[in-house]
């Protein structure tokens, strides 16, 4: 069946600093809150009147009753102008848009892999696993410590995340890709998905990896978006017609994603 969107005018409700070049808004979206699920995102239009035309695309990180909140990087123009919006500020929010992540029920260990603002995309799935007492360990992965994102929101879920930064000042010193290899070659659960969400080398290399110990891998990807209605195609990624062929299709992230099953996927570079 298909899942109704809705297009909810809200105002911020707050608009923080959480660490360096990264924000957390929330806003009340009681119809989005009661319906989204984790993976799925959001499409938000602010400053209109201020000549920024286009929507911008965000995961959902948490939902608390009727409030939803995003953690957003700022990266450009618009999410620049978002990281100066003060409570009060009407803006409109679209969703919840997308598909989801697919939890089994007999999972031995869910793995979550998460670098720069990906892991922003991965806390409501972590939440999830958590209600549904799925064993889960978490891997993040930043710049450096004042880059770090969400540390103390996973402790505060009772998961102490394993840290890797490249300055090594917090947790390993290195790739959150290194983390993952060592977890998968030590570990002797059988039933395992490892859950994605970052830069796209990272997303690569996580699905190598994955490949390499013949574990499920779900990548949730983040092109960057037009419409997000399924419309414009500008978000496209070519994805396998079935494992292990060479053919592909040009698949859109807003509407068959953004989550896909990473052997599918054909990485460009
Ligand atoms: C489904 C989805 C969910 C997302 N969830 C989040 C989230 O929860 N938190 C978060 O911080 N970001 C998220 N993003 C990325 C976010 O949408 C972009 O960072 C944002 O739209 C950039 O807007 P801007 O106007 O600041 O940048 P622009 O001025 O539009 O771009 C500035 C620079 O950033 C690059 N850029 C823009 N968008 C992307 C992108 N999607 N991926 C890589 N590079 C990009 C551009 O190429 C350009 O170099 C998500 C993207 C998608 C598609
Ligand atoms: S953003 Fe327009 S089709 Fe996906």
């Amino acid at each position: 069946m298909k899942q109704k969107k809705y297009d909810l005018k809200t105002t911020i409700l707050s608009n923080q600093k959480v660490a360096e070049d990264h924000y957390m808004l929330h806003c009340n979206c009681p119809e989005i809150a009661h319906s989204a699920e984790p993976g799925q995102f959001i499409h938000v239009l602010f400053n209109a009147g201020g000549g920024l035309l286009l929507r911008r695309p965000f995961t959902i990180y948490t939902i608390e009753g009727q409030q939803i909140s995003m953690l957003y990087q700022v990266i450009g123009e618009g999410t620049s102008i978002l990281s100066k919006m003060k409570p009060g500020t009407a803006i409109h929010v679209l969703g919840p848009l997308g598909n989801t992540f697919t939890v089994c029920d007999d999972l031995d260990l869910a793995i979550v892999v998460g670098g720069g603002a990906g892991i922003a995309s991965l806390m409501l799935l972590i939440t999830e696993l958590k209600t549904r007492q799925i064993e889960t360990s978490v891997l993040v992965g930043a710049m450096n410590e004042s880059r770090l994102l969400s540390q103390t929101d996973i402790q505060d879920l009772g998961i102490t995340p394993q840290i890797a930064t490249d300055d090594g000042s917090v947790g390993y010193q290195g790739l959150v890709t290194d983390l993952l290899s060592e977890l998968l070659s030590k570990t002797s659960k059988h039933k395992i998905t490892v859950f994605t969400c970052g830069p796209y080398g990272m997303l690569k290399a996580v699905a190598n990896i994955c490949h390499k110990f013949d574990r499920v891998c779900q990548v949730a990807m983040e092109n960057r978006m037009g419409c997000a209605l399924g419309v414009c195609l500008g978000c496209v990624c070519k994805v396998r017609i079935e494992t292990d062929s060479e053919e592909f299709e040009y698949q859109r992230v807003c509407t068959e994603g953004p989550v896909f099953a990473a052997p599918n996927i054909i990485w460009d570079i």
